[in-house]
């Protein structure tokens, strides 16, 4: 079962992307495979052209298709998700969810857009038949430490979120593997 990591900030420094990169370490630790896509790496023109034949926005919709679960990645701009990140899902079909576990994770300049996930994100997920959106996590740039020995650290209502975030992912995806594991037994058997 793989696990994509999606990103969508524009920013080659990405504090968003060092919170998502350490929450896929976390999903390795518990035996998840997961993939990475930055939206910043995709082609600009074709994704503002919205061509989903460019060979390499396709491939980035196959790796969405073929993840069981996504942790969406987002700055806060301007009280909502970045413009980068709406292009690509709006490249991806009305169902582009469907079946999959998403869990939405946002860092912003201060508090005051705690709420910008669930009103401006979560919304979009549920339009794209997400199966199941865990609780978002919304960090900000305070909370969020990071050196080049270190690494990310995490101040700690942060680390508890995200421990509870990678626990709830990880149960959800073992249960479906089990349901999927007993049909199948089922279909051999009958
Ligand atoms: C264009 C722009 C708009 C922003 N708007 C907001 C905002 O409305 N609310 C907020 O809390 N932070 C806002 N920020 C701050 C970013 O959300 C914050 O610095 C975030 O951690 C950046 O993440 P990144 O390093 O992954 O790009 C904005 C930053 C930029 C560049």
């Amino acid at each position: 079962m793989t696990v994509l990591l999606l990103g969508g900030s524009p920013s080659p420094q990405s504090s968003c992307s060092r919170l998502l990169q350490h929450i896929g370490d976390k999903l390795a630790v518990h035996g998840c495979r997961t993939a990475r896509l930055e939206v910043r790496e995709l082609p600009g023109p074709a994704l503002l052209r919205m061509d989903a034949n460019d060979p390499e926005l396709a491939r980035a919709l196959a790796q969405v298709a073929a993840a069981e679960a996504v942790v969406v990645a987002t700055p806060i701009y301007k009280a909502a998700y970045t413009g980068m990140l709406k292009l690509f899902l709006d490249l991806l079909p009305q169902d582009g969810l469907q079946g999959k576990a998403v869990l939405p994770l946002a860092t912003g300049g201060s508090q005051s857009h705690l709420l910008a996930l669930d009103y401006a994100l979560r919304p979009v997920l549920a339009s794209m038949s997400a199966r199941f959106i865990l609780p978002s996590i919304y960090a900000t740039s305070e909370q969020l430490a990071w050196d080049s020995e270190r690494g990310t650290r995490l101040a700690a209502p942060i680390a508890e979120r995200v421990a509870q975030g990678v626990d709830q992912l990880v149960a959800d995806l073992a249960l479906r593997a089990s349901i999927a594991g007993t049909a199948a037994a089922w279909q051999v058997a009958a």
